[in-house]
């Protein structure tokens, strides 16, 4: 008892803290759930939720001309406002801190927290703060959201810069804890770290709790970071960059975590293989644990995909061969080779970057395609390499449906067509219907939760007009006013919604405007009042 009430005085510290770190200055979770004005003069009404300028945590320039440009392109005076609030979301409240390296005062530092994940006391219970924490997938997206604004710039002011923090701080992290997924503020912010939950978490390997945040093992976080590094790489040309730090030994790190984890249940003559990751959680929640003593379902062994404890949800996977990690993997490990060779002196690293994707491509085709009764050969969610399949698809990405966002396959691939009906059919488990939004979820928030963030990967997976519209007219009307895009939303209720600071889920409705902008203009000229 005396350890739980340290703990949550702990956290009660660190919202003292918070609140007087930037005086006069709201903290943002309590911000966002309330109503600001000026209000939009569409039929929403939606409010105006970016900070005020001396409040904001990064300014760019380039960002602000977007919006302003974006306003003369998008008519909806509803859509306008939802983009103005949500693209800048990141910047304006989620960097936290920005520095330099104690040990190398050239190598630039980015602490990019995710928004209100809340500190809990056991599973989904008893709220205790918000956190200060940075996660390697949401890290790499929220910076995705300003790639089509991202240009080669040495300047500390830059958005270059920002990108360069986070993959330098991003790099540090794997090489400490290759298996978590999110981390503690750096030891040069001064910003102190804090308990994920009042019981440790059990789980092989160890690594102290003052690094890692959470380390479920997600194979999505370490494609992530190779996500972030191609986006930096292919925009800004800057190969000299990744030969400075510490990206190189991320890399050899990444390769040798998920080659260990190619391994299956047993050997050959039926010996039960010693696996490289094992978790445990005291919790209610099934999701938040794993079983056979924290060592999940049996799995195959040698069918070439990597295994993936957890889904990008933070939910334990059924089977741990993950099909939609897998993918992201492959398709950003053969760009990161690229980077690999173009540093110079790296070749045979970068080979076997090439030749690993293609293995974990060709694994991918011959156990994650599968035949549906309905919808015939499609990708499935999850195998064990026994026969056992999960047909679903969550809302996090990645998902099945977010498989040409993310460049693994060609959105008019067949099989990928197939799937996309399927996932977008009330024959997918995990689909929600109602009158105010129907859009993938999953068991994180749970049944009757539906996901916009799965609504806006359907528009980007989109070219057919129709369809747009009608995700864009479920997106900008499900709000409950307040202009910001939720986690979650209940189908039936707008008023019942999860997470009023989502960044990431913001940024991307911005990029995908943005995608629009030049894909589909004629969806920006049209009205959502009716
Ligand atoms: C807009 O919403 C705000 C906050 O709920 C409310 O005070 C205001 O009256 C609303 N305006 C209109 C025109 O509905
Ligand atoms: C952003 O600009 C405003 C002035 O518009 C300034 O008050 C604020 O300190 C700046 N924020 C940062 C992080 O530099
Ligand atoms: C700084 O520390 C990191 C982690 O210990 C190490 O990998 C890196 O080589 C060091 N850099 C310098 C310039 O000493
Ligand atoms: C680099 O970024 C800074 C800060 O955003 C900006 O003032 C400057 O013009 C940029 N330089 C180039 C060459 O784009
Ligand atoms: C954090 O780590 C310390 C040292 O290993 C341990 O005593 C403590 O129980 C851990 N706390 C939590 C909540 O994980
Ligand atoms: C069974 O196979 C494992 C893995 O190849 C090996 O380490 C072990 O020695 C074998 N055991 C027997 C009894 O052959
Ligand atoms: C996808 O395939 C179509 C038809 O073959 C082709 O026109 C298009 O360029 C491809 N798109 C990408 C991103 O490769
Ligand atoms: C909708 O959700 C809100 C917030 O949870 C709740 O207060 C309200 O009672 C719900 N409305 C209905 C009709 O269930």
């Amino acid at each position: 008892m005396q350890f739980v009430l340290s703990q949550l005085a702990a956290a009660a510290a660190y919202l003292f803290s918070s609140s007087s770190a930037q005086a006069g200055c709201p903290d943002y979770s309590s911000f966002s759930e309330q109503y600001h004005a000026p209000f939009s003069s569409g039929r929403y009404n939606l409010s105006y939720m970016r900070p005020a300028p001396a409040c904001r945590s990064f300014n760019s320039s380039v960002v602000e001309e977007t919006i302003a440009r974006m306003q003369t392109v998008i008519q909806d005076p509803d859509l306008f406002r939802l983009f103005e609030n949500s693209f800048p979301n990141s910047l304006d409240t989620a960097v936290k801190w920005r520095g330099f390296a104690a040990n190398d005062t050239e190598q630039e530092l980015t602490f990019l927290i995710t928004g209100d994940i809340f500190l809990r006391k056991d599973g989904w219970t008893d709220v205790a703060g918000i956190s200060n924490a940075m996660w390697l997938r949401d890290s790499a997206n929220q910076m995705q959201s300003y790639l089509s604004v991202l240009t080669a710039n040495s300047s500390y002011d830059s958005l270059a810069s920002l990108y360069r923090g986070v993959i330098n701080l991003q790099a540090r992290y794997i090489n400490l804890g290759p298996h978590c997924n999110s981390f503690q503020p750096p030891v040069e912010s001064g910003l102190s770290p804090q308990m994920n939950q009042v019981l440790p978490d059990v789980f092989t390997p160890a690594i102290s709790n003052q690094t890692a945040f959470e380390c479920k093992w997600e194979l999505d976080s370490l494609a992530a970071f190779l996500e972030i590094s191609t986006n930096y790489y292919e925009t800004t040309g800057d190969a000299a960059f990744f030969g400075k730090f510490e990206w190189v030994s991320a890399i050899e790190t990444i390769l040798q975590t998920t080659k260990n984890l190619l391994v299956g249940t047993y050997s050959s003559n039926g010996s039960v293989n010693t696996i490289p990751y094992t978790w445990m959680r005291e919790t209610t929640t099934a999701t938040e644990t794993l079983d056979n003593l924290g060592r999940g379902n049996p799995v195959k062994d040698g069918t070439g995909l990597i295994r993936s404890a957890f889904r990008p949800s933070d939910d334990s996977t059924l089977y741990q061969l993950f099909i939609p990690a897998n993918m992201m993997f492959a398709r950003y490990l053969e760009s990161s080779a690229k980077i690999m060779a173009a540093i110079g002196g790296y070749e045979t690293l970068a080979n076997e970057m090439d030749s690993f994707a293609a293995s974990i491509r060709a694994a991918i085709t011959k156990w994650g395609i599968v035949t549906h009764p309905t919808y015939g050969q499609i990708y499935a969610f999850e195998v064990d390499g026994f026969g056992s399949q999960n047909m679903m698809d969550d809302s996090n990405i990645p998902s099945l449906l977010s498989a040409p966002f993310f460049g693994y396959l060609n959105v008019s691939d067949p099989v990928y067509q197939s799937t996309r009906t399927f996932v977008l059919s009330e024959d997918n488990p995990y689909m929600m219907r109602g009158p105010v939004i129907s859009a993938i979820g999953g068991p994180h928030e749970g049944f009757g939760m539906a996901w916009p963030m799965a609504s806006t990967i359907r528009i980007f997976t989109s070219s057919d007009e129709a369809e747009i519209l009608g995700q864009l007219q479920e997106i900008v009307s499900s709000t409950d006013g307040l202009g910001l895009i939720h986690e979650s939303i209940n189908s039936f209720n707008q008023s019942d919604w999860t997470r009023q600071w989502f960044s990431w889920a913001n940024g991307l409705f911005g990029q995908c405007l943005l995608d629009l902008e030049t894909r589909m203009p004629a969806v920006l000229q049209a009205s959502f009042q009716s």
